[in-house]
């Protein structure tokens, strides 16, 4: 089961998922790394591991659809049966959407279809919820909008901070990423409409 990984920035996740493959709990290949930001961490974390990277620049091309149009192509090559979205923090055009409806997933850091979109976190907490999370979710045409895959809860304490949130918020999604990932290499997750159904 071959694996591509999209991320933009530090890669907590990306390295969750390199980790529980090295202990040999997640039986997946990491075939690509997919990042839009050449000098990000998140691409020391994939040379470190042995990864492929694929790194490109977004203002060198005319659209979103020409860049992804020459990923789609990297991701077919190399038979890439699951995108894993990391903090890959574009917007995805039906380039990808179309060929991969039900085979790409994204991480969100909230309990969705709570804060959606980018500052989540901060979200939570200006908003005062006692209550925030995670979600894994397939990814459609939408702003974190497609179907939930599953989901984590994270306390909001008095006095939290953003800090002191993120770092659990962090530590439930590097639980979560890969187990779902498992789930989905050993075809255990069905998608009917918007109901995603796993045999545990
Ligand atoms: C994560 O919080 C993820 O949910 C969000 O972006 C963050 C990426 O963190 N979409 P990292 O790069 O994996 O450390």
């Amino acid at each position: 089961y071959r694996i591509a990984v999209f991320a933009s920035g530090s890669g907590s996740n990306f390295q969750a998922i390199v980790d529980q493959v090295q202990k040999g709990k997640l039986d997946v290949r990491i075939e690509l790394l997919v990042c839009d930001r050449p000098k990000a961490y998140v691409v020391e974390r994939a040379k470190a591991a042995g990864v492929p990277v694929f790194t490109f620049s977004p203002k060198e091309y005319e659209s979103r659809e020409a860049y992804e149009t020459i990923i789609l192509e990297e991701l077919r090559v190399r038979g890439i049966d699951l995108i894993v979205m990391a903090g890959y923090m574009r917007i995805i055009t039906s380039v990808l959407v179309e060929p991969y409806y039900g085979r790409m997933i994204n991480i969100h850091p909230s309990l969705l279809p709570s804060f959606p979109g980018v500052r989540a976190i901060e979200q939570a907490v200006e908003y005062g919820v006692k209550q925030t999370g995670v979600t894994v979710h397939y990814v459609d045409g939408g702003l974190d909008s497609g179907p939930i895959i599953a989901q984590r809860a994270v306390e909001i304490h008095e006095h939290e901070t953003v800090e002191s949130l993120t770092d659990r918020i962090h530590a439930a999604e590097h639980v979560l990423l890969p187990q779902v990932i498992r789930w989905l290499s050993e075809d255990r997750v069905s998608l009917d409409g918007r109901r995603v159904t796993v045999r545990l």
